[in-house]
C-alpha cells in the first residue's frame, strides 16, 4: 500500500536548496532517479522539475532498508536535515555541495520499470519517447524547453500589453482563413452537410478587430494547417499573432524589433543589435538563393550568365536560351575535394530538381579539374574563374536552369556545405528582415497566380499599375523576419480599400460570387470605415526551437505529432463510431485497399 502525504508539506523543490540551507530541516518530494548502496550507506538521487538532490540514509537501519528497496521513478517524500556533502562534491549539479540526511521516508507511488531511462540527451528513438511522452517530458532537456517556452509566452504578453495591445481570443470553429495550406474541417451536427474550418491563422478576425476599433490586438493563437510536415512544421502550431491600426511597415518593424530584443535579452542574456538589417526579397534571392537566408556565413551566389552566354557548353547555353540563368558558388579552400564527395553534392543538387551540377576544382598549383572544361575555350574558363573570384584551392559549383530552380539548388547547396564545413557559429543569432516580396507567385500546379503571402496584403503603391498589366512584377508591402536561416515570422500591411481588395480577388481568379461567399463578411466590414492596418505573426514554436538550439519544433511542443500527422501517445486521429457518423450525417466512402 502506498503511503500518503498526510501531515507533510513540501518545503522546497530539489534544486532550490544550496549551501545556504545547511542546518535547516526540509521536506522534499519527487521521483527517484537512482539509488545506490555504498558500504552500508544508501544514497538516493531525488529528481523534480528543478533538478536533482542527494538523499543520504546512514544510521537508521529500518529507513536504510526501505531506501534500498526504492526503484527508479518511485515517487517519494523525504524529511531531513540539509548537510554539507560527506563525500565528494559534485560540480555538475546545482545541489552538488549538499545532501539531505533523511529522518522520514514515504513512498507515495510506485513505478514499473520505465521503457527508457529518464535522462538528459536520451539515445532512445523518438517514436518510443513520443509514445510515452509523459515520461519523456520528465527528462531535463524537455523540462528546460517547456520552461523556456513558458518564459517566451509570459514575456511576450507582458511586453505587448505594455505597448498597448489587447489580448483577444478569436474562434477556432469558424470559416477557414487561407494561408496557402489545406484546411482542417469539422462537420456540424446541427447544420448537416456544413463544416467549420479550423483557422490557418486568425488573419480575418484580427483585421475585423481593427475595423472594430480595437487598435492593437495580440493573441498567442493555435493555428491549423494540413500540409506536409517537416522539422519546423506541425499540423497545429502556435503563433504570436498581432495587428495594429494607423501604422505602416516601419511601425510594425519597430515594435517587433524591441520585442525580439527584449525576449533575447531577458531570457538568454543576448543583445540583439537594433535596428535589425533589412534586405529586399530580390537581393536575398540573388545573393543567397533563399528568401530566408542564413547570413552567419558568406558563400554568396554569383550570376555568371553574362560571362558564359557565348560559350558552347550546351548545358549553359540551353538554360540561357530558355530564359534561365547560370549561377555559381565559390566553396573556398575545397578545390582538393575528392571526386566522390563532389559526386555526392551533384546528387544532393539533383534532389532539389537540378539536372546536374557543373564544377571547376582549382588545384593548389593552379591547374584545374572540371566537368565541362572540354566544352569551353581557355579564355572563357579564365573569365569564368575570375568572375567567381576563384583562387588556387577553390571549388566552384555551377547550376544552369530556370532561375528559380537555380536559386533553390544553390541556396540549398550553400546551407548543406556550410553545415558540412562548419562555417557558422552555433551560438550566434543573426536576425534579418526580408522586404518587398512579390505579391503573386506563379503556381505551375494550378496554372494561375496565387498570393505569395495571403490575399489581404497591400501591393506597393508604386506597383499598383502592374495589377492590370504584369502581375509577376507587383511587389507587396510584406515582410518576413528571419533568424539564422529560419523564417520565424511574417506579416504585411493590409489592403483596406474595397476596390483594391476586390481587384486582388479577381487577380487570384475568384469570381465576385466566390469572393463574396468566402470573404463577404470582410468586404462588408470594409464598407463601414476601416483604419489602415498592418500586422505580423511569429511561429512561437520556431522561436523557442532556435533559442533552445533544438533540431525540431517537436522538441519544444509538449505533445507534438509525427510526420504523418498522428499522435503516437493518444493514437489520434481515430475512427468515429456509427452513431457519431449518423448524427453528423456522414457516410464513409469505401477506402481503397492499401
Ligand atoms: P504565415 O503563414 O507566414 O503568416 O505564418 C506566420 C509564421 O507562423 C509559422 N508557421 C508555422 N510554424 C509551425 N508549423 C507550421 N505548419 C507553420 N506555418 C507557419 C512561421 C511563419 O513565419 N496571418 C499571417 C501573418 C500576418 O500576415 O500577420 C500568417 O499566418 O514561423
Ligand atoms: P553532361 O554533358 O550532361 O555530362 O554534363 C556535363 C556536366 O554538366 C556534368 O558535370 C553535369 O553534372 C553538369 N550539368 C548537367 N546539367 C546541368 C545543369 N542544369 N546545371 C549545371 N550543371 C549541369
Amino acid at each position: 500500500m502506498a503511503e500518503t502525504m498526510r501531515g507533510l508539506k513540501r518545503s522546497h523543490r530539489c534544486a532550490e536548496l544550496s549551501k545556504a540551507n545547511i542546518g535547516e530541516s526540509v521536506t522534499v518530494m519527487g521521483w527517484v532517479q537512482k539509488n545506490r548502496n555504498k558500504g552500508g550507506i544508501v544514497f538516493v538521487d531525488l529528481r523534480d522539475r528543478s533538478g536533482i538532490l542527494q538523499l543520504i540514509f546512514e544510521e537508521n537501519e529500518q529507513l536504510k532498508e526501505k531506501a534500498a528497496k526504492l526503484r527508479s521513478e518511485f515517487v517519494i517524500a523525504a524529511v531531513g536535515k540539509v548537510e554539507a556533502r560527506s563525500g565528494a562534491v559534485n560540480e555538475n549539479i546545482a545541489t552538488g555541495e549538499i545532501e539531505i540526511r533523511v529522518e522520514e521516508l514515504r513512498i507515495l507511488s510506485e513505478s514499473e520499470t520505465p521503457p527508457f531511462p529518464i535522462e538528459e540527451n536520451s539515445k532512445t528513438k523518438e517514436e518510443l519517447r513520443l509514445k510515452y511522452r509523459f515520461l519523456d517530458i520528465r527528462r531535463p532537456d524537455l523540462q528546460r524547453n517547456l520552461l523556456l517556452r513558458s518564459q517566451v509566452s509570459t514575456l511576450t504578453r507582458q511586453f505587448l500589453t505594455e505597448e498597448g495591445f489587447l489580448e483577444i481570443e478569436t474562434p477556432i470553429l469558424g470559416k477557414t482563413t487561407p494561408e496557402g495550406a489545406r484546411d482542417y474541417l469539422v462537420p456540424s451536427r446541427v447544420h448537416l452537410g456544413s463544416f467549420y474550418g479550423l483557422p490557418q491563422s486568425p488573419q480575418l478576425f484580427k483585421q475585423l478587430l481593427m475595423c472594430s476599433g480595437c487598435d492593437r490586438y495580440f493573441q498567442i493563437a493555435k493555428c491549423f494547417r494540413d500540409e506536409d510536415l517537416r522539422a519546423d512544421r506541425q499540423p497545429e502550431f502556435t503563433q504570436i499573432d498581432m495587428e495594429l491600426s494607423f501604422v505602416d511597415i516601419d511601425d510594425v518593424i519597430d515594435v517587433n524589433e524591441r520585442l525580439l530584443a527584449r525576449l533575447f535579452k531577458d531570457i538568454m542574456n543576448i543583445e540583439v543589435p537594433l535596428p535589425i538589417p533589412r534586405m529586399t526579397w530580390q537581393e536575398a534571392m540573388d545573393r543567397f538563393g533563399s528568401d530566408k537566408p542564413d547570413v552567419r556565413f558568406g558563400m554568396e551566389l554569383t550570376d555568371v550568365t553574362e560571362v558564359v552566354k557565348d560559350c558552347e557548353f550546351v548545358v549553359f547555353k540551353g538554360a540561357i536560351e530558355n530564359g534561365g540563368s547560370v549561377r555559381g558558388i565559390n566553396v573556398k579552400g575545397q578545390g582538393a575535394m575528392p571526386r566522390k564527395k563532389i559526386d555526392k553534392l551533384v546528387e544532393f543538387a539533383k534532389g532539389y530538381g537540378a539536372k546536374g551540377l557543373a564544377y571547376i576544382a582549382i588545384q593548389e598549383d593552379g591547374s584545374v579539374k572540371s566537368s565541362f572544361a572540354k566544352f569551353m575555350k581557355e579564355d572563357e574558363m579564365t573569365a569564368l574563374i575570375k568572375a567567381m573570384d576563384g583562387e588556387n584551392g577553390d571549388l566552384l559549383l555551377f547550376a544552369a536552369d530556370k532561375t528559380k530552380l537555380v536559386w533553390d539548388v544553390l541556396g540549398a547547396l550553400r546551407l548543406e556545405l556550410a553545415k558540412q564545413l562548419e562555417l557558422f557559429d552555433k551560438d550566434e543569432f543573426k536576425f534579418l528582415w526580408i522586404t518587398e516580396f512579390p505579391l503573386f507567385e506563379w503556381s505551375e500546379e494550378e496554372g494561375r497566380y496565387t498570393a505569395m503571402h495571403h490575399p489581404f496584403t497591400m501591393p506597393m503603391e508604386e506597383d499598383l499599375e502592374y495589377l492590370e498589366t504584369d502581375l509577376g512584377r507587383v511587389r507587396a508591402k510584406a515582410y518576413d523576419i528571419v533568424l539564422n536561416g529560419n523564417e520565424i515570422g511574417g506579416g504585411s500591411v493590409r489592403i483596406f480599400q474595397n476596390d483594391i481588395q476586390s481587384k486582388m480577388f479577381e487577380c487570384l481568379g475568384f469570381t465576385p460570387e466566390q469572393a463574396q461567399e468566402k470573404f463577404g463578411f470582410l468586404l462588408e466590414a470594409f464598407k463601414y470605415g476601416v483604419p489602415p492596418h498592418a500586422g505580423l505573426a511569429y511561429g512561437l514554436d520556431r522561436i523557442v526551437m532556435l533559442m533552445a538550439k533544438a533540431d525540431s519544433i517537436r522538441d519544444v511542443i509538449a505533445f507534438p505529432k509525427i510526420k504523418d500527422a498522428s499522435c503516437l501517445l493518444t493514437n489520434a486521429p481515430s475512427g468515429a463510431d456509427a452513431v457519431q457518423l449518423q448524427e453528423l450525417g456522414l457516410e464513409l466512402a469505401k477506402l481503397e485497399e492499401e
